[in-house]
């Protein structure tokens, strides 16, 4: 790593994150409930090799050894999901005290280690006994997160003051709800699905009110979108303009975008330009429901894993620019520029004003066991160092940014693409459940022992 001046708060928070579905296994013991995710993982063809979490990281049964990892890291905060129907096995109704003290264990476990526990509610794995009852198209939706808020806050609440609501609606709604792509696999309309999104808009809302009536210590609340930003291809106004433009462009047909669903939750309504492009589709709010939408929250959890660049056309409209031969790039295909930290941060603030937090960051790649044991996983390191450099060129020009989180801890179930992907600091091997620290987890260990400083 090269001598440079960055400089983080020292309160700046150090942290990685993962998701319940992708690294508990323990899917059917205990009284869980089933999950959409689990279902859809038994249905032929959707999964890489028809592969499923019921094992995923076996986190469930390993997690103070994984707690010990991000101990020897020096992780000041660890950001992870709670499973719905572990805790509701109905998604209503009665709790599971076996779910409640499993998540209790874990929460006492990272305390002892001095990392605080930063909770996701909703990372996708949603009960399947409501999707019965119809998931998010059913007006009861809202209630039904309500109601699982309410167990969390009393149960969790004493030790926990980070909350996250959701995490990226887009993908969820647009993937599990529009092209079918991911659980429950369903292809609505474009009106059903954004009536879906519109109910899970409103279950963010209600639950930040119940986080702040109920919980037991000062709570800090905020909520996880993807974040699809651009870059542009030159620092010409120009093409920093169309970057903007392209980073809250809403185009047709699809959820790919950032104001449907921010502008609600930040600034009280819908998009005009969301009206216009969804036409019909869209929902309309009624002014009590854009209020419930609109609660006041203390940062905006941005996921940002690219940013591709885009330049002006000759109609000043902005326009991709084709990845260059032998681009560095992930397993995904998507671009590794290191600029996401800076514009994809810069854009979100200078459009809602809130604090940011960077609640992913990451890049999956084929990591392999070396013949000395080690994992030299040299480009995460590098993703890593310069996307936090970028990060520390974006706060120096006044973008308010509180931590940053790595996706993920650990190699886990990569959706769609099962265990293909590995994204963690830390590697897995999915025949013994063996752990490996990488090269970036040693690496992230120094950015956070001198906080930032020999970036
Ligand atoms: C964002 C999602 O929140 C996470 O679950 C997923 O693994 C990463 N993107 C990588 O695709």
């Amino acid at each position: 790593m090269s001598a440079s001046l960055t400089k983080f708060p020292d309160d700046f928070v150090w942290g990685a994150s993962t998701s319940s579905y992708q690294i508990e296994g323990a899917s059917d013991i205990d009284g869980k409930g089933p999950s959409i995710w689990d279902l859809f993982c038994e249905s032929k063809g959707q999964i890489w090799r028809g592969q499923h979490g019921k094992i995923a990281c076996d986190h469930y049964h390993r997690f103070k050894e994984d707690v010990a990892l991000m101990s020897q890291m020096g992780l000041k905060a660890y950001r992870f999901s709670l499973s719905w129907p572990r805790i509701l096995p109905m998604g209503t109704g009665k709790v599971n005290m076996a779910g409640i003290h499993y998540y209790n264990t874990l929460i006492d476990e990272l305390l002892e280690n001095d990392i605080e526990p930063w909770v996701t509610l909703f990372h996708w794995d949603f009960p399947y006994e409501l999707l019965q009852r119809g998931g998010w198209l059913n007006r009861s939706s809202p209630k039904w997160f309500e109601e699982y808020t309410s167990v969390v806050v009393k149960n969790f609440s004493d030790r926990v003051s980070k909350w996250m609501t959701i995490n990226e609606p887009q993908c969820f709604i647009g993937l599990g709800h529009l092209n079918g792509k991911h659980a429950p696999g369903l292809r609505l309309s474009l009106c059903e699905g954004l009536r879906a999104g519109h109910h899970a808009l409103l279950a963010h809302g209600r639950s930040v009110q119940v986080i702040r009536e109920h919980a037991k210590s000062k709570a800090t609340v905020g909520w996880s979108p993807s974040g699809s930003v651009y870059r542009p291809i030159s620092k010409a106004l120009k093409d920093v303009n169309v970057a903007r433009e392209a980073t809250f462009a809403i185009y047709p047909d699809n959820t790919w975008n950032t104001r449907w669903w921010a502008d609600p939750v930040i600034l009280g309504q819908y998009p005009d330009e969301g009206l216009k492009v969804y036409g019909d589709a869209a929902p309309r709010g009624t002014k009590a429901e854009m209020a419930l939408i609109h609660q006041p929250i203390d940062f905006y959890g941005c996921n940002i894993f690219e940013a591709p660049s885009v330049k002006m056309s000759p109609e000043g409209r902005p326009v991709a620019v084709e990845l260059t031969e032998g681009e560095a790039i992930s397993l995904y295909e998507w671009t590794l520029n290191p600029d996401a930290l800076y514009w994809g941060p810069r854009f979100i603030y200078e459009h809602y004003k809130l604090p940011i937090v960077i609640t992913e960051n990451g890049c999956s790649m084929l990591d392999q066991v070396s013949l000395d044991g080690a994992i030299h996983d040299s480009n995460r390191k590098d993703f890593i160092v310069r996307n936090l450099l970028s990060l520390n060129r974006a706060m120096d020009e006044g973008v308010e940014v509180k931590g940053y989180f790595h996706w993920s801890l650990l190699d886990n179930f990569e959706w769609t693409e099962g265990f293909k992907h590995r994204y963690g600091l830390v590697f897995v091997d999915f025949q013994t459940q063996a752990r490996i620290m990488k090269d970036s987890a040693f690496a992230y260990h120094e950015i956070i022992s001198s906080n930032g400083e020999c970036l």
